[in-house]
């Protein structure tokens, strides 16, 4: 693969290819501030650290002789062909990271022809994101459910103008969590010059505080959005606003409960994203790998089952496939790729877990993620 070849030749990789060394790098370039924000989890980061030790506690156990000759992770996902299962989960204030923000990383993106996220939390409006990834790129909207449901609305009507072609809506983040990071240094990046670039630029949220965001009403808009980001009353019966207004596939981000992904799947949704949020809002919460095999077995074939929270290594894919994940969103490393290289940081980190990921496959027998199961796993001896 070609990032063998490149090293044969003596072009060394700009970044490490063990991309759970970007962290540490990451905070060689970043602003205390801002690396707190990106590396920060709820509380004790108790649920943060648990994400990550709960893929240690599997391992693969590879098989021999099975011709692996022909790989192919491609699949398809909530009506999206995809290259690898691996998407770019979705993630707010870009610009915090790089100056080129959201854009950066959809070219990336785009150039790996995977799907971005677009994050309603974004630095840069949806349709410019857009534009940076290209016509043919494909993209899903992710939505903060705000209490003014005609500002819903129009997020949803201008996603799928910017040509997203699935919803993702977070529901375990109608309110920010206990973050003692940020709380230490009093930051809230929205707050401090990056803004809420999709909320200015809305006609409808313009309308609300009475005309277009200038550095004269700012400080007003910002107290605007806050009060309005999230809708703590929201329950299942509200699914039906989404149905109304949203004509592809939806899936709900920050399923954790076997009886929640009924739920999701008795109201017609199409698929469930595994998520704690990277461990940003309940500090003490289940480990997401954890919760996976539950929420898979609940789902069956009725829905797409979609996985993210402390994936870091092509090995890490293979172990929530197996588990019972379709696809994986992946955070926080590509938010370091970003603040360490822009646009070739994230397309690094992009290519590194493809190619890890089709690696660990085929050298543990398998030629296509489909044919991962649990039976490829065991569980790592407790003692060390
Ligand atoms: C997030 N996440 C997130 N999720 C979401 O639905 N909308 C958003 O705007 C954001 N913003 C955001 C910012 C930052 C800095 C981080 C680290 C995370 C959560 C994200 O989509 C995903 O669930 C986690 O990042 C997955 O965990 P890992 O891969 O970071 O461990």
């Amino acid at each position: 693969n070609s990032l063998y070849l490149q090293g044969l030749g003596d072009v060394l990789p700009s970044l490490p290819t063990d991309l759970t060394k970007l962290e540490g790098l990451a905070e060689g370039v970043l602003s205390r501030r801002a690396f707190g924000y990106v590396a920060g989890a709820a509380g004790s980061e108790a649920t943060a650290r648990a994400n990550r030790a709960a893929f240690d506690r599997w391992r693969i156990v590879p098989r021999m002789l099975r011709d692996v000759a022909e790989r192919d992770l491609s699949v398809e996902v909530l009506g999206t062909a995809m290259p690898a299962p691996i998407l770019l989960a979705p993630i707010g204030v870009q610009s915090l990271l790089h100056p080129d923000g959201e854009r950066a990383a959809a070219r990336a993106a785009a150039a790996e022809g995977l799907t971005m996220v677009l994050s309603t939390a974004a630095s840069q409006p949806m349709e410019e994101v857009a534009e940076a990834g290209g016509d043919g790129a494909p993209r899903w909207y992710q939505l903060y459910w705000p209490k003014d449901r005609d500002l819903a609305v129009s997020f949803l009507e201008r996603a799928r103008d910017a040509g997203c072609t699935a919803l993702v809506v977070t529901l375990d983040t109608f309110t920010l969590a206990w973050r003692p990071r940020d709380l230490d240094a009093g930051f809230l990046p929205f707050l401090r010059g990056i803004g809420v670039a999709n909320y200015f630029s809305d006609p409808v949220f313009q309308k609300a505080v009475g005309g277009p965001v200038t550095d004269a009403n700012r400080e007003a808009a910002l107290l605007h959005w806050a009060a309005g980001f999230g809708d703590p009353s929201l329950t299942w019966d509200d699914l039906i606003f989404l149905r109304d207004h949203w004509e592809g596939p939806i899936a709900l981000k920050g399923i954790q409960h076997p009886d929640d992904a009924r739920q999701a799947v008795d109201a017609g949704m199409d698929g469930v994203i595994v998520s704690n949020h990277g461990g940003r809002q309940v500090d003490g919460a289940v480990a997401s790998l954890d919760a996976l095999p539950g929420v898979a077995k609940a789902v069956g074939d009725q829905a797409a089952v979609l996985f993210d929270s402390g994936v870091r290594t092509g090995a890490d894919i293979a172990k929530a496939l197996a588990l019972g994940a379709d696809a994986v969103l992946v955070g926080r490393p590509y938010a370091y790729g970003l603040a360490l290289g822009g646009q070739e940081g994230v397309r690094h980190v992009l290519r590194c877990l493809q190619a890890e990921l089709e690696l660990t496959l085929a050298l543990a027998g398998l030629t296509r993620p489909g044919r991962l199961s649990p039976e490829i796993l065991s569980c790592a001896p407790t003692s060390r």
